[in-house]
């Protein structure tokens, strides 16, 4: 689920590709809860699928109640998520997690051979900056790192594609407030490589040569198919944070 599109898509698990097209339904507005879950369901309709679900949402996901609401509506705050859709959607296994965490897993899964080995931290470009932390392949759920404080900024107003979109910077201007944050993420957290995705990563050959951080940086490889295919290995492998 995002600000403006909720997707979906059969998954093929061996291979991480879809089955069949991508189906999108502009997100409801407002999103609440309710408006959210009845669009998944019309989604489910379209896919003719009856099996297990992963959603993702743009929040902290913790005994699968939502605790945050960064970009989203407020109302999301302390939904019980697996009461939600199973209200709205009917009984099934239901995988909920944030939308960072699960691209997070597809990279690992599918994705550079790296983002196994050591300390990754996937952070995803968009309106926000989520971030998905792999140790040793194995994820650390709900970091949040597009909220840390740099420099007296919040990170995700300061840096994300967002922010350069709104102010109008170029990808140069733009690049030294990513290098910026990478670096008070290295100092903070000593990571071996940084995956990064979010749509603005299609063009990642016009921005990431610019970087000025040290530790590796390399575009994610999933593309905008990450965070589906990461929500299908959640509700597959039964993961719910
Ligand atoms: C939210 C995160 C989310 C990220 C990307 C942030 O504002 O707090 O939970 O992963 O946006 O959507």
């Amino acid at each position: 689920m995002g600000g403006s599109g909720i997707k979906g898509a059969r998954v093929d698990l061996e291979s991480g590709e879809f089955i069949g097209d991508r189906i999108k339904i502009a997100t409801p507005q407002p999103a609440t809860p309710e408006a959210v879950a009845d669009t998944i369901a019309e989604i489910l309709r379209i896919a003719e699928w009856n099996g297990p679900v992963g959603i993702t949402l743009p929040s902290v996901i913790k005994n699968q109640i939502a605790l945050s609401a960064a970009n989203i509506d407020k109302s999301w705050i302390d939904t019980d998520v697996q009461a939600l859709f199973t209200e709205h959607i009917g009984e099934r296994e239901y995988s909920v997690l944030n939308d960072a965490d699960a691209a997070g897993l597809a990279e690992v899964a599918y994705g550079d051979p790296r983002a196994k080995e050591g300390v990754a931290i996937l952070l995803t470009l968009g309106t926000g900056i989520g971030s998905a932390f792999l140790v040793g392949g194995t994820l650390f759920p709900n970091t949040e790192l597009g909220h840390l404080i740099v420099d007296g900024k919040e990170a995700e107003k300061y840096a994300s594609s967002a922010a350069k979109d709104r102010e109008e910077l170029s990808f140069s201007q733009w690049a030294k407030r990513v290098s910026k944050i990478l670096k008070e993420y290295e100092r903070l957290f000593w990571p071996s490589l940084f995956i990064v995705g979010g749509g603005i990563s299609r063009k990642a050959d016009k921005w990431v040569p610019k970087l000025t951080n040290d530790t590796p940086v390399v575009p994610a490889q999933l593309r905008n198919r990450a965070g589906i295919v990461g929500a299908a290995m959640a509700a597959e492998s039964g993961i719910k944070p």
